[in-house]
């Protein structure tokens, strides 16, 4: 498995049909908006005030999170480097690599992350231990 740092994780500007009096759409399409096709969609909402998610890394699930509404950040870490995102656009997503830890705060009220994902739900893929996730990094 290739190792990749927060560096290679970037904000992915997407697809924005606008019109006048009906407002906006955006779309993300398999082999064209993205170098992994999807296989899962979830989304985060109803975060209290204060409250933070995430806080686990992924050793090969690549991800497009999105501000659907509202706004938060996500914090990338890759044992090394940590970069901060503000996401408050729902035309823009952030690109995120296998085997970064992310933590995602600051929910403003309303917010909705969605996330596209490169594969199911696989509970081995997850490392939710920091100490676990810098020796995994180190391997
Ligand atoms: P988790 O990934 O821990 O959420 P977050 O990192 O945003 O705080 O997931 C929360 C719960 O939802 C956990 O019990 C696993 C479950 N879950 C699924 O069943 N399928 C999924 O695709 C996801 C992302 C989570």
């Amino acid at each position: 498995m290739e190792k990749y740092n927060v560096f290679d994780c970037t904000m992915v500007e997407l697809d924005r049909h606008h019109s006048d009096r009906k407002g906006n759409l955006s779309v993300v399409e398999n082999g064209i908006t993205l170098p992994f096709d999807v296989k899962r969609v979830y989304y985060l909402y109803d975060v209290p005030g204060g409250e933070n998610r995430g806080s686990h890394a992924h050793k090969e699930l690549s991800q497009l999170i999105i501000a659907a509404s509202g706004s938060f950040t996500v914090t990338l870490d890759d044992g090394n480097c940590k970069r901060t995102f503000f996401l408050n656009r729902p035309y823009q997503g952030l690109y995120v690599k296998p085997g970064m830890w992310r933590d995602l705060e600051d929910f403003s009220s309303g917010a909705v992350c969605m996330v596209l994902a490169s594969d199911v739900y696989k509970a081995e893929d997850y490392i939710r231990d920091y100490q676990e996730f810098l020796r995994f990094r180190k391997k």
